[in-house]
């Protein structure tokens, strides 16, 4: 049995590089524990909790923003070179800090395609689109960086505001069919408390430099909008087929139909003990319903 001794306390203070959807949603989490949490944007803005950065203008955060700092969390994605942002930028900066802990959110694409196989942390990299490959050069620049790294493979993100349920309401959503087609996808709030898990319980589990967080339930695109159609009380339009819907795609939308795989989160859930809160999209749609007006 796990003991979650709280390694988390007040004196640890988050940087989180990417206050996006996952990054912000990671900060209200582990603020709720008492840490310090500053999200980074490309953007001036009001919150007192964002600083500035942007690797393509060379922004750079002042020293201040460093000080005391104990973790880092990096939620941006490769450049269109393939080099990590962040290191990038402040690798020598982030080399003197006393840290603690750092971690990168990945994704599964560098898995590429196994037709519907499921993929592990064991697999090697296979990555077929050009943006895995950028992703798993990032990912080799974090393991060769000497710092304390963890690396987390994410598939489709969704979650409260950033759903199937906003993709019906605003109509941004085509009805596709693909044989045998699946995809696996994880809850924004299943991404934070996955990574908060781990963190507290650093001294009690085996350290995995790599770890998947999806749900239990890799799906057909198709099963998810049905539900989320029944969610919302509407009637959902006729299937296309994808031969037929794939000329109305834009390139991006149909490299994501290229690949088929079952991301498996053994490791994360059945090796490490963590519990998820969405184990799948039903659950996780009900969550987002509460957003929906
Ligand atoms: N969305 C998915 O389904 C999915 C699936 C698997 C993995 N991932 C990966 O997981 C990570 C988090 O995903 P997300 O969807 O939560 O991200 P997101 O909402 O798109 O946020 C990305 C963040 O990166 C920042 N950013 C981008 N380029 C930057 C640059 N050159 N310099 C500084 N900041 C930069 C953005 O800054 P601004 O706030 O100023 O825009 C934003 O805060 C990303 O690496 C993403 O590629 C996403």
């Amino acid at each position: 049995m796990i003991n979650a001794a709280n390694s988390l306390t007040v004196k640890n203070k988050f940087l989180i590089f990417g206050g996006g959807f996952s990054g912000d949603y990671f900060a209200k989490s582990i603020r709720k524990l008492g840490c310090i949490a500053l999200t980074s944007s490309r953007s001036i803005n009001n919150d007192p909790n964002s600083f500035i950065f942007n690797s393509e203008n060379n922004s750079i955060p002042e020293d201040s923003i460093f000080k005391s700092v104990t973790h880092i969390l990096s939620c941006i994605p490769p450049d269109k070179n393939g080099t990590d942002p962040v290191l990038k930028s402040l690798k020598n900066k982030l080399k003197n800090l006393p840290l603690k802990w750092v971690g990168y959110l990945s994704t599964t694409g560098i898995y590429g395609d196994t037709h519907g196989d499921w993929v592990s942390e064991e697999d090697q990299p296979n990555p077929f689109q050009e943006r895995s490959q950028r992703r798993l050069n990032c990912e080799k620049e974090w393991s060769n960086s000497n710092l304390p790294i963890q690396i987390f493979r994410l598939p489709g993100i969704y979650g409260p505001g950033r759903s199937t349920l906003e993709a019906i309401k605003t109509k941004k959503i085509k009805v596709i069919h693909k044989e045998n087609q699946v995809f696996s996808r994880i809850h924004v709030a299943d991404i934070a408390n996955a990574i908060i898990y781990l963190i507290q319980n650093k001294d009690n589990l085996d350290f995995h430099p790599i770890i998947n967080i999806a749900d239990d339930e890799p799906c057909s695109q198709i099963e998810v909008i049905r539900y989320g159609y029944h969610l919302l009380g509407l009637k959902m339009p006729k299937t296309i087929l994808f031969e037929e819907a794939k000329k109305d795609l834009s390139p991006i939308a149909q490299s994501f139909w290229i690949e088929n795989r079952r991301v498996s989160n053994k490791l994360l859930c059945d090796k490490l003990g963590y519990k998820l809160i969405y184990k799948n999209y039903r659950v996780g749609l009900n969550n987002c319903l509460i957003n929906i007006k």
